[in-house]
This record gives C-alpha cells, structure tokens and sequence, in this order.
C-alpha cells in the first residue's frame, strides 16, 4: 500500500503572508499525522519564503512518522540536513524567480558527492526528476535511494490523447526505478482528480501532495483534505 506524504509549505506560506505566528506548520504536521500522512514534506527555500530553519528544527522533534526535506543540493543546505537529520532528503532544482519547482533535476556528476555525502550521515536521497529513462539510470549510477517522478507536466496537460501519452512515459519510467532497486515517488501538481490514474498503475510507494491537500483544507478542514486524500492513494 502506497504512502502518503503531505507537503505542509502552503501553510507557512499563508503564515508568512503577515510574518506571524499563524498558522502554524508543526500544528498542521500533527493533524495531517493523525489523519492518515505517513509522512511529512517541506522544502526549505534559499530565499526562506515559507518554511523557516525553525520548523524545520520543531518539525524533527515532534513529527511522529517520517520527515522528508526538499532542498538544493546546496553547501549551506548539506550543512543543514546534516545538523538536522530528517529521514530523507529530497534534492530538488531551485529558481528563486519560479512559483514552485519547475521541471525536475537536471543530475550531474557533482551530485554524487552530495548525495555520498547525505547518505554517510545516516540520510534517505531521493532525486526530484522527469519520468526520463536516461536520468533514472544515471540517478542510480550515482547513489540515489529514491527516485520522485515529476508529474507536474502530466496535471498540466488538457487534451486526453497527450494525458495518455504522458502517463505511459510515467509508467515506464516508474518501472525502470523498480527494476533499478530504488523507491519510487510520484509528486507535483497531484489533486483529488488526477491522482486516481497514478493509482491505477499499482507500482508508486509514495505520494508527495501539498498544494491540493492545503487549498482543499480552506474549505473542509486539514483533516478531512488529508483522509480523503489518504482513502484515493490506498484505494
Ligand atoms: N514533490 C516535490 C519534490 C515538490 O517540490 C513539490 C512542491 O513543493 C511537491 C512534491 C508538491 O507539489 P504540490 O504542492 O503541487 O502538490
């Protein structure tokens, strides 16, 4: 059965919108928690716009299943995952001028040292990439754990015939990752609609969904987002 990781940054977001102390993401850690998340997700921007060092300093002490840290693979942020030590580290591209994450990681042999680096300290590494058969082979060859697929680009498309083929490309690269003994991940752009097709593939471990969870949240409440999301990927 497929887990669930909940990506809390739209919470700080919203909390960092007046530079207050409300909402608070370690409260929304809890509810997702005893709501069905198997995990937690948050990503530490360079440009700190919403989650701050020091969630992610509570965040480790009180989060009761798995955290999970997307960040640049960064000198100043191998420090930080290596003082805070969540349970993976998900490397993700960063732009400071982009709205979310745009497009997956473009892997390089300077990785490998990053990812040799987090792995020595006792840290999961998963690589935020494109369903791409060539990268999945290279996110091997340089020691990742885990491979997310990005699917934003499969939550954007409008006509079917281009869905179709973009879930095909997912598939394929989601079994290349098993095949290759890493975990595979699914996250970006997921909703209440469009996860159910990812689901149907029966092959993903894991889900990493925020912005869909959160916006839903507004209207029915943290826990009621998070269990009904709970009840699509465990269906
Ligand atoms: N996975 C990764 C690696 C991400 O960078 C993000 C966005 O922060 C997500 C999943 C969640 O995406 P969304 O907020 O669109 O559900």
């Amino acid at each position: 059965m497929a887990d669930l990781g909940v990506n809390i940054d739209h919470v700080a977001t919203l909390r960092q919108a007046r530079l207050g102390i409300e909402p608070e993401p370690v409260q929304a850690a809890a509810v997702a928690e005893q709501n069905g998340a198997d995990q937690i997700t948050i990503h530490l921007r360079e440009d700190r716009r919403h989650i701050q060092y020091r969630d992610l300093e509570i965040l480790r002490k009180t989060v009761q299943t798995r955290l999970n840290l997307e960040m640049a693979a960064t000198p100043e942020m191998v420090k930080i995952a290596k003082e805070i030590k969540p349970d993976t580290v998900t490397l993700v591209p960063e732009k400071r001028e982009e709205l979310t994450t745009e497009g997956g990681l473009k892997l390089n042999k300077d990785h490998k040292s990053v990812i040799t680096e987090l792995k020595k300290a006792g840290i999961e590494v998963s690589v935020f990439i494109e369903p791409d058969l060539e990268m999945i082979e290279f996110a091997k060859e340089i020691g990742a754990d885990a491979v997310e697929i990005h699917t934003g680009r499969y939550a954007n498309l409008k006509k079917q015939n281009e869905i179709d083929k973009e879930l095909e490309r997912i598939f394929q690269a989601a079994k290349l990752v098993k095949k290759s003994k890493m975990r595979v991940v699914a996250g970006h752009g997921l909703n209440y609609h469009n996860t159910h097709k990812l689901v149907e593939m029966d092959i993903f471990e894991e889900y990493n969904i925020g912005h869909s969870i959160i916006s839903r949240a507004v209207f029915t409440g943290l826990a009621e987002a998070v269990y009904e999301m709970k009840t699509i990927i465990t269906s």
